[in-house]
């Protein structure tokens, strides 16, 4: 049983994920070099595109898939909203599914990770999805208790990551100059009290 990202779709923007879109964004921005004229993206479990909709006046076009119909709906709604023509919603299970016949040069995933079973496959997948010389950045939990998705039905993935072994994970799927920082802080309540949950940022380039 999987979460259902379908129901919380109507919902899910909020000042605090609005917020931590930014962040990863930012770090997007800060450490690789995107060009308006020739940097294709594609944004994996883009849910209604928050981290898309801040990287959108970077990019020349972006790809943003999904496997949740929901949330694939809202995102259609807010890219007619905004009127933003360089972003295309696909609906997408890369495990599951054939990859598209297109390539790179930007995939990023923000706190969608944890919720894929098979990682090194993922990152595989990522890599051969990639031109030469492209970037994948990972956005996600730092390892944890599993007080982050308690309570929450149907979570059966990752309690986050621990980054020397995301990193071997990378290494070994065909990923160079692999460098993490701390992105954003995320608050929560937990059982045991309001609990900050750190998220990282991973990128890494393709050869
Ligand atoms: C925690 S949400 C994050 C959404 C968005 N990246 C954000 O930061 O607001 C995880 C998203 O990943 C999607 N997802 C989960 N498993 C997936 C899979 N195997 N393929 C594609 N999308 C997936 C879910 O539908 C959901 O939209």
């Amino acid at each position: 049983m999987t979460m259902d990202f379908d129901k919380r779709a109507k919902d899910w923007d909020n000042p605090e994920k609005t917020r931590r879109a930014e962040a990863v964004a930012r770090v997007i921005i800060k450490n690789i070099a995107l060009s308006k004229e020739v940097t294709r993206g594609l944004e994996y479990g883009c849910g209604t595109g928050l981290v898309s909709f801040v990287l959108q006046p970077y990019l020349k076009e972006i790809t943003l898939a999904d496997d949740s119909q929901g949330m694939l709906e809202e995102l259609k709604d807010k890219i007619k909203a905004a009127g933003a023509t360089n972003m295309r919603p696909m609906m997408l299970d890369l495990i599951n599914d054939a990859p598209p016949d297109e390539d790179f040069d930007l995939i990023y995933i923000s706190m969608t990770l944890h919720h894929i079973k098979d990682v090194p496959r993922i990152l595989k997948i990522f890599n051969l999805l990639l031109t030469p010389g492209g970037w994948l950045c990972v956005a996600d939990l730092d390892k944890e208790s599993g007080a982050f998705h308690a309570g929450k039905s149907g979570f059966d993935g990752h309690h986050g990551f621990d980054r020397l072994e995301l990193s071997a994970l990378l290494s070994e799927s065909g990923f160079i100059d692999i460098c993490f920082e701390t992105c954003h802080m995320i608050e929560k309540n937990t059982k045991d009290g309001l609990k900050e949950f750190p998220v990282f940022m991973a990128c890494c380039k393709k050869p």
